[in-house]
This record gives structure tokens, sequence and C-alpha cells, in this order.
């Protein structure tokens, strides 16, 4: 049996068009931020903004004429990030900056650099984050765990330095880049450094979840809601969010070449790009319509509930063992 020539474009091109609805249908309900307020003479700084939703989240800042820095592990790709972004968008500022999260040292210095240049801080994006395979068993300089440390304990460290610059800007922000997926997370407090689960993932036990990352999403809420409540009354209010499945560079360690053809249709259909996935990290950033709600968590550009309650007493035991471990310079 012969087929027309025609059936090899037909096929191929029908399923093309098929994803490329289903996406459209599906990307109908992605949260988008209204706001297109002048940002001028504002300064915002986010972390972990040379790539994915960090960067595209500067290139949304900066086209609404705000003052950008661009803190990033390597000052290089924050300054190539730089000048991609002024090939469209001419108004506003960007500084590259060196912030490495997964030293304290670095962000010691991070931190005097951006006192002696600036004098108020009115929006921080704790955005940087790190995915990788429990047993490749990688840590930070001060040997936190990699997700404990950079994902969480960086960012803990980070935003309590640069405070007293957040409180000269009130009313400001500051909002944490978490996930959807920290309703997975659980913590064990005589392990945060999950000891047992790198040994167990090394022997080849790992699970298909990446627990380590889904904690530190966890870390991230109960460290936005813990400083909410501290802050109350100073004027800084505090989000987190989650930008929603995103084309970035965040699975990097853990993708083959065979994924980007087996997952090509998924991705189609359910990931956004890193420009869709940045939309509620703006609108955290810069909406007026979020001022006052300081300790929620927000996802397609609106507050959302989360489907469990939080446990309270693990919020104030995590900010307590975190001030530990930055106190001691080393894993409790
Ligand atoms: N993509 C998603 O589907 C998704 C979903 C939910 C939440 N998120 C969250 O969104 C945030 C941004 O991720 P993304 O998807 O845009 O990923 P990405 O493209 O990989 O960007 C992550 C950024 O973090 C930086 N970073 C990593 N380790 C760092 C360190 N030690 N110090 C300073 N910066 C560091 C990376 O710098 P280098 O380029 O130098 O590595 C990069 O700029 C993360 O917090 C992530 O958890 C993403």
């Amino acid at each position: 049996m012969s087929y027309s020539p025609y059936i090899y474009v037909a096929i191929p091109l029908s399923v093309a068009i098929a994803l490329g609805l289903a996406r459209k249908w599906r990307s109908r309900k992605w949260g988008k931020c209204m706001s297109n307020i002048c940002l001028r003479g504002k300064t915002y700084l986010i972390t972990g903004a040379n790539s994915g939703i960090g960067l595209e989240t500067a290139r949304a800042l900066v086209k609404r004429k705000a003052r950008v820095i661009l803190a990033c592990r390597d000052l290089e790709k924050a300054r190539q990030t730089a000048a991609e972004i002024r090939k469209e968008e001419l108004g506003g500022e960007l500084i590259p900056m060196q912030l490495d999260l997964a030293s304290f040292e670095s962000i010691e210095k991070f931190v005097e650099l951006v006192k002696t240049g600036f004098y108020k801080i009115d929006c921080l994006i704790n955005n940087a984050g790190v995915v990788a395979p429990l047993s490749l068993d990688q840590k930070t300089k001060e040997g936190f765990e990699i997700h404990l440390g950079v994902n969480h304990l960086g960012h803990f460290y980070l935003t309590n330095l640069l405070l007293d610059l957040l409180k000269k800007a009130a009313p400001s922000r500051i909002v944490v880049v978490s996930s959807m997926l920290h309703e997975k997370g659980t913590l064990d407090f005589d392990d945060l450094n999950m000891r047992k689960q790198i040994e167990d993932a090394k022997k080849g036990k790992s699970s298909r979840r990446n627990p380590g990352y889904d904690n530190s999403k966890l870390m991230n809420v109960y460290f936005a809601r813990a400083l909410a409540g501290k802050l109350r009354g100073d004027g800084i209010d505090v989000y987190a969010c989650c930008p929603g499945f995103c084309y970035t560079n965040l699975f990097r360690s853990f993708v083959k070449w065979y994924h980007y053809i087996l997952m090509a249709p998924i991705a189609l259909v359910y990931m956004r790009s890193a420009k869709q996935g940045a939309e509620t990290v703006v609108f955290c950033a810069t909406d007026y319509s979020v001022e006052g709600h300081t300790g929620k968590f927000y996802r397609e550009c609106a507050e959302y509930a989360p489907s469990y309650n939080y446990n309270k007493e693990e919020e104030s035991r995590l900010w307590e063992m975190s001030e530990q471990m930055v106190k001691a310079r080393r894993p409790l």
C-alpha cells in the first residue's frame, strides 16, 4: 500500500497546529501583570538576573524606567545580560554586580559594595535558584547542602544584611521567588542538610522527586511569612510567589539531549517562556494592589491560598536555626 506524499507533511503539520492551539488555550489562564507604572527613581535588586525569570524580570523593570542591580554569580554574565537588555530597552539603569549566594564572604562583600553605592533599596527580589541531583552532594563554601545553602540560607543572610537599606525606602518590598513545589517539601530539623537522603541517593536509592529543591522552596515560603511578621510596622512588605513551570536553564543538570525530543510536546503545551514566568514576579514587585498584603503567596498574578495549613511552629524553628547556621558559619 502506498501513501500520498502529502501525508508526510500533513500529519506533522496537524500535530504542530494541535499543540499550538492547546498551548494558546492553556496560556489564557497564565497571569499577566497589567501594571505599567513608571519606576523612575526606584532601585530594584534581583539575584540571579543573568538568566531565565530573573533576566526577564530585570528587562520588565528597566522598561518601566527602574534602576536595576543585576546581582549575579558571574560578573561577566551580568555585564552581557545588561548589554543584551540594552539592545531593546533604553530607559532606566542596569548595574551588573557580582554575588555568589553559595559563599557568605561573597554576600558580605556584595552588601558592603551596595551600601557604598546606594542609600536605599525599594525592592529586593530573591530570585536566584539552583536544582542539582542529590547524588552529586554539592555544597556551598561553608559546607551547607546546595539547595539549603543557595536557595534559602544565602538569601536569608543577604536579606537580613540589606534590611536597613529597605527600611530607608519604605514603603518597600521583598519578593521571594518560591514554587508550587513547596507544597511537596517536608523539613527534618534534625537533618536540614539532608545527609541521609544524600547518602541514599549516592547508593542509587533516590526518588523521582528532588526533595532538596522542594524543601528549599518550602523554606522560602516560611522565610517570607516569618519576615513579614517581623517587619510589620516597618513599611516593608514581603511576598512569596510561584512563576509557574517555565522553560529556563534551571534543570540544566538533569536534562539530556533525548529529553528535548521526549519533552518537546509537553514543553510546547505546558511550559511558559521565562517572560511569561516573570509576570507574577513583576506583579509582586510593582503592582499597587498587593500593598499591605504582606506575608501572602502569589501565583498567576493573584493571591493564592495554599492547599494545606502552614506550620507556624516549623516557620519559627526554621528562622531560629537559620540564624544559628549563619552565626556558626557551618552546618549544625
Ligand atoms: N523554571 C521553573 O519552572 C520554575 C518554577 C518555579 C520556580 N522557579 C524559581 O524561579 C527562580 C529562577 O529560576 P529560573 O527558572 O529562571 O532558572 P535559571 O534560568 O537557571 O536562573 C537561575 C539563576 O540563579 C543563579 N544562581 C544559581 N546559583 C547561584 C549562586 N550560588 N549565586 C548567585 N546566583 C546563583 C543562576 O546563575 P548562573 O547562570 O550563573 O548559574 C541564574 O542566574 C528560582 O528560584 C526557581 O526556583 C522556577
